[in-house]
């Protein structure tokens, strides 16, 4: 089977690993955390890096600190992976459904605009962004950069700007993406979250980390994470969590970051040549490649015109008969049992994109005929339908 993406681990991840073992190195505290950050916040263009337990953990941390709590209001594009959500809910708090844009399958600022001017009001005694029709306050903005492309930030930052209200971006799978020349940590964001999960470009085998610029607030993050200890002895200020990253984990993570722009490079490589290839085929649509963006490439596919549900589960199964490790992608959240009620726009764009797509094996050790291979199967199986 080729599979779907599996991590290389075959630069310097067993000398470090080794080394943790060998000099007892195994929790949070060790060499290889605070080498993580320095490399993560570098490539983020960010000033400051905290490396923590999961990108789950990190949005949650990250929402936390800019004091998003219960029963308020996230802005989210409801396209996402369900673990952006479930930040929010394990804040107390509730996720705004948004539609995504079509060009670039991240939130639309358009529509967010409209929203936020035509259904919140500001709170007469508290001066709070209100949502009408829920009366929760509206906490914060959380774009994502959906399968390593960059969300349309200058436009969400400026409506952040106006309403008062803090951006956390989600940027999971987004590390080595771009947005007019600029890095993805360094795109107006209070704070940007990274997941290193194993089918991430760069992995710690689980792993996540907030980039930030701003001092305070980083140093809150880092406090938040750490159990809220103040100082030697077991003092803690407030209920924080037991989020940060081991030394085991950044040891994988440093070896695997000394050969980021290489990841990066195999990751666009492979989506360059299915997209060369495929979009040959009427029936293929590339996924969202704008000219302002340098995308990570985190997974390679495309979009498959009139293909119904059905006929998707018979290509995957199709795919998988001939030895593919091909997936669907990710269900949006206002079709999760948990979100169902969360207020939301029309998903329009939503519901017509995330039902075709297609993704296909794009591990960055992907050889050129296994990717041969899979465009040749892939050719054949959507000319015969
Ligand atoms: C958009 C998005 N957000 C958050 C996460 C969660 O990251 P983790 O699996 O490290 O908790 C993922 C993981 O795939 C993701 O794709």
């Amino acid at each position: 089977m080729i599979p779907l993406a599996v991590p290389d681990l075959t630069g310097n991840e067993s000398n470090y690993l080794q080394e943790c073992i060998t000099t007892t190195f195994v929790s949070s505290t060790g060499p290889f955390v605070n080498r993580f950050e320095q490399m993560v916040a570098q490539a983020a263009g960010s000033l400051d890096a905290v490396a923590l337990s999961s990108g789950t953990t990190g949005l949650h941390a990250a929402l936390t600190a800019v004091g998003v709590g219960h029963g308020d209001l996230v802005v989210l594009p409801a396209f996402t992976f369900i673990a952006s959500a479930n930040a929010i809910a394990h804040c107390g708090a509730m996720p705004w459904l948004v539609d995504i844009d079509p060009q670039r399958w991240t939130l639309d600022p358009t529509l967010l605009a409209e929203m936020l001017a035509t259904e919140t009001e500001t709170g007469r005694q508290s001066k709070q962004l209100i949502h009408r029709v829920t009366g929760r306050r509206v906490a914060a903005i959380m774009p994502v950069h959906t399968l390593g492309l960059p969300a349309a930030m200058a436009p969400l930052t400026e409506l952040g700007q106006q309403y008062g209200l803090p951006v956390i971006a989600d940027g999971a799978a987004a590390l080595g993406a771009q947005l007019n020349g600029q890095p993805v940590g360094n795109l107006g964001a209070v704070l940007t979250v990274f997941s290193f999960n194993g089918n991430k470009t760069v992995t710690c085998g689980g792993g996540g980390a907030i980039v930030g610029h701003d001092r305070n607030l980083i140093a809150l993050v880092r406090h938040l994470t750490t159990t809220a200890r103040c100082g030697e002895e077991y003092d803690h200020d407030r209920v924080g969590f037991n989020y940060r990253m081991t030394n085991l984990q950044a040891a994988v993570g440093c070896a695997q970051m000394e050969r980021l722009p290489s990841l990066v490079a195999a990751k666009q490589r492979i989506r360059q040549r299915y997209d060369q290839e495929l979009s040959q085929l009427p029936s293929w649509q590339t996924f969202p490649s704008p000219a302002d963006s340098s995308s990570a490439c985190w997974f390679s596919g495309g979009l498959i015109d009139g293909i119904s549900p059905p006929q998707m589960r018979q290509l995957l199964a199709d795919l998988r008969e001939a030895g593919i490790g091909a997936r669907p992608f990710w269900k949006p959240m206002h079709w999760q049992q948990p979100y169902r009620e969360a207020p939301r726009s029309e998903q329009t764009v939503a519901d017509a994109v995330a039902p075709r797509i297609l993704t296909l094996p794009c591990s960055v050790n992907l050889t050129e005929s296994e990717q041969e291979y899979v465009i040749e199967v892939v050719r054949s199986l959507l000319s015969n339908r």
